[in-house]
């Protein structure tokens, strides 16, 4: 700004006053930026524009929008606004990833579309919050983001560590209950040639999204995926596969609301209809909440978001009373404190 300016503004208001205005702003930018951010981010990974860029370099604008039926004024407007902001690069009039952007789509990436899962929940906080709409009645997570975001969280963490504790147990069998994308059964069956896996999900959308990804990995032969609900066992089913193990990565904390008594039931049910089964859980183990004040992780997003949707998120303790009452021994615990989860394999 020129100098004249300042001076102007410094005669109008004051220097103290203005320069007090000008740090309140720059502190909430960051907040305001974050939301713009996000929602342009996902309208891109959306549309498969960020995979278009890193698979084949900088894109023509005008040429994409045409060939995707999109609007060449919106994806302009988003696009010179992810430049502005260094996450997209501008050369010679084509958009390529600046390096922000390469590497907000390496780890990042599974923030952005887990949190795209939740924007349905985000843009109804109102009515949520005025008793006007419920969460699972008129507002729904979007679950083909939440397989996709927690696949490629996944595989970051708690997937090695499982497969760490499977390797190391020599299960050549497993089923993956509530199995998202597949993408920890794509993982075990990259680390071991020989095991065979299985997996079912409620939720069909997820189910297709992991036969597309099963089918990319080449793993078709290997590994096979249904729609199922893992509450149908209660019917007294048990026309699920033989394994040596079933695994259930961040699926039973979604029934806790309303107390641990279902998902006690179900554990209960499992163990008598499959008692040689063992059983390896991974799931979120709840941060302190004055731990959390202290280091403000990614874990205060996470926490927020499953309080307003109903999930409910345990302390390792508390996870380790389910299982006992429902009648299963712990054979092996990993807790990990720092990125609140924990790993069980239970018998
Ligand atoms: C947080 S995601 C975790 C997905 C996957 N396990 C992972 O770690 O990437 C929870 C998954 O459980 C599935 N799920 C929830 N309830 C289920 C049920 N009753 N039967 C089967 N799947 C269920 C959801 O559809 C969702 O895909």
């Amino acid at each position: 700004m020129a100098i004249g300016q300042i001076l102007s503004l410094v005669r109008l208001f004051g220097f103290k006053r203005l320069l007090q205005m000008y740090r309140r702003h720059e502190e909430a930018l960051p907040y305001v930026r974050g939301y713009c951010t996000s929602a342009v981010l996902w309208s891109l990974l959306k549309t498969g524009l960020l995979d278009e860029i890193r698979k084949s370099g900088p894109v023509d604008i005008e040429e994409f929008a045409e060939k995707h039926h999109l609007s060449p004024h919106v994806l302009l407007s988003i696009c010179d606004y992810l430049d502005g902001i260094r996450v997209l690069k501008v050369t010679d009039g084509k958009y390529g990833l600046d390096a922000r952007g390469e590497r907000f789509m390496q780890e990042p990436r599974g923030l952005f579309d887990l949190l795209a899962g939740y924007e349905e929940v985000l843009f109804n906080l109102l009515p949520m919050l005025r008793n006007e709409k419920a969460f699972g009645k008129e507002v729904f997570r979007l679950s083909d983001m939440v397989a996709k975001g927690s696949g490629e969280l996944g595989r970051q963490l708690p997937f090695p560590v499982l497969q760490d504790m499977i390797q190391g147990h020599g299960y050549g069998s497993v089923m993956d209950l509530g199995c998202g994308d597949a993408e920890f059964l794509i993982i075990l069956c990259e680390q071991d040639p020989k095991i065979q896996c299985h997996g079912f999900d409620y939720d069909e959308k997820a189910v297709n999204v992991a036969k597309e990804e099963i089918q990319k990995a080449n793993m078709d032969g290997r590994i096979s995926v249904f729609v199922d609900d893992m509450f149908d066992l209660k019917k007294g089913k048990s026309d699920w596969p033989t394994v040596d193990a079933f695994t259930a990565v961040d699926v039973f904390h979604e029934y806790l609301f309303d107390g641990t008594e279902k998902i006690v039931a179900l554990l209960r049910e499992m163990k008598e209809t499959f008692p040689d089964t063992h059983l390896l859980v991974a799931e979120f183990c709840k941060q302190p909440h004055e731990q959390l004040r202290k280091r403000p992780t990614a874990f205060l997003e996470h926490h927020l978001l499953h309080n307003l949707t109903n999930q409910k998120i345990l302390t390792a303790g508390e996870w380790e009373e389910i299982f006992e009452q429902a009648g299963y021994a712990i054979d092996e615990k990993r807790i990990f404190d720092m990125v609140g989860h924990g790993y069980y394999v239970l018998r």
